[in-house]
């Protein structure tokens, strides 16, 4: 079988190296991938933006599976398209993908179902706005409706800081705004629950906590992801049962009454109250770090379980997984996620060895003349699956010594709530 994997970060590395694993895979072609993927499948450069281009390689080549994995090309898309070319391709269509590139359309369906979620007004200007502001506690949550990379979200301490946030989305920052969101600032714990769906039924996929701050003790401005692990310390036989029975399945009920089925990956970002969960956030894919956490414990054939997804098979699949704790360290280069240098040279990276149970995933990473340099925010993501949260930590740390890259850093701290030292 011949695969194709959309996406360049640590999550698609992942997914190319599970899916390597595969006897029934002959070839993998990663769109563009990064020089870690380069190393077991062919990179090929093509413009994304171009759905022409891809399916026309896609049929040239006759690739039986695409995986997309970041949401944008989803949320632009790219499964209808590529069905109408009857390419087998595993995501949510573009009215599913709503669920990310809209919070709006996520809170309305939370409103029609009743999904426990935080109170929340939709303003279409910023005058509505700010009234509203002057007679609410303080924190605040101020979302910019659209796709913003993790970046359209304000937690706003005073009227001040809340206007600028109002400001900055009706100013354009995150793309033309015609609406932004008002949240209850909701106090608890986070938790990454992850889903995989074939249309008909789906299964659990992990659960993960993820470390989104740039500074250690959770500190500082928010990244894509600087580390996780997995499984989340919070879950449990009945908050599983009331996420799904709250959450995911009213979700689909609601995605149904739209004349949408969901396939793909589905990520809930909750957060607990008191074994509660509240969804803050859908996301249409894995998470990133929280993909290469997960993975490694994975114990059956993904490809299999991915294909079966596309042929609404699922239900006959079966997913297991290593009884394993999982911990991930994202190393970063100097600056991120501000600004920082490109082109940097890692040097010490093709010496390291990794030992039984250690991954190395790249993100931002490209490779020329057989050096691997740094090219992004996010580089590499090691990973350790131990028994104990303590020593897998430590094992990572121990290889981030060894590699001793001083034009990036990375979090000691990742895991601090289920390591007691
Ligand atoms: P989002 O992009 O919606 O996941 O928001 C980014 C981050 O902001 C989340 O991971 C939370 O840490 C925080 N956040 C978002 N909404 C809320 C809320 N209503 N209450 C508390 N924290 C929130
Ligand atoms: N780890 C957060 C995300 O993938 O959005």
């Amino acid at each position: 079988m011949k695969v194709g994997i959309i996406g360049s970060g640590g999550r698609e590395h992942a997914i190319c190296q599970s899916i390597k694993k595969s006897a029934k895979v002959d070839t993998i072609f990663c769109f563009p991938g990064n020089a870690g993927t380069k190393e077991i499948a062919k990179n090929i450069q093509i413009d994304l933006k171009n759905f022409k281009i891809l399916k026309d390689f896609i049929l040239d080549n006759r690739i039986d599976l695409i995986i997309v994995g970041p949401e944008k090309p989803l949320v632009d898309g790219i499964v209808d398209y590529l069905e109408k070319f009857k390419i087998k391709v595993f995501g949510p269509n573009k009215i599913a993908s709503q669920l990310e590139g809209s919070k709006i359309f996520t809170k309305k369906l939370c409103e029609k179902f009743n999904i426990p979620t935080a109170k929340f007004g939709i303003f279409k200007n910023r005058d509505n706005a700010k009234k509203f502001i002057k007679n609410t506690n303080f924190p605040v949550v101020i979302k910019a409706d659209n796709l913003a990379s993790g970046k359209g979200v304000y937690i706003s301490n005073n009227k001040i800081e809340a206007y600028g946030a109002i400001d900055e989305i009706f100013d354009g920052k995150f793309g033309k705004a015609n609406k932004l969101l008002v949240e209850e600032f909701l106090v608890g714990e986070e938790m990454s629950f992850f889903t995989i769906h074939d249309g008909k039924i789906f299964k659990n996929f992990g659960t993960a906590q993820d470390h989104k701050r740039v500074l250690e003790g959770d500190k500082g401005k928010n990244t894509g992801g600087m580390g996780a692990y997995s499984p989340s310390r919070l879950i449990n036989d009945e908050l599983e049962k009331k996420i799904i029975n709250k959450i995911i399945q009213p979700t689909l009920n609601g995605l149904s009454d739209l004349g949408c089925q969901y396939k793909g990956f589905l990520y809930a970002g909750l957060m607990i109250v008191d074994n509660e969960p509240y969804l803050i956030e859908y996301n249409v894919r894995m998470g990133d770090p929280e993909c290469q956490t997960i993975l490694p414990k994975l114990n059956s054939d993904l490809s299999d379980i991915i294909l079966a997804c596309c042929e609404e098979r699922l239900k006959e699949t079966k997913i297991n997984w290593l009884n394993k704790k999982s911990l991930c360290i994202v190393l970063c280069s100097n600056g991120y996620p501000d600004n920082y240098k490109k082109n940097i040279e890692i040097e010490k990276l093709k010496n390291l060895e990794l030992g039984n149970n250690e991954f190395l995933f790249h993100a931002g990473t490209s490779d020329k003349k057989g050096k691997i340099y740094a090219v992004g925010g996010r580089v590499l993501n090691f990973v350790t699956i131990e028994d104990d949260f303590k020593f897998a930590r430590d094992k990572i740390i121990k290889k981030l010594k060894i590699l001793n890259w001083s034009d990036g850093f990375y979090r000691n701290d990742i895991g601090y709530k289920v390591i007691k030292l």
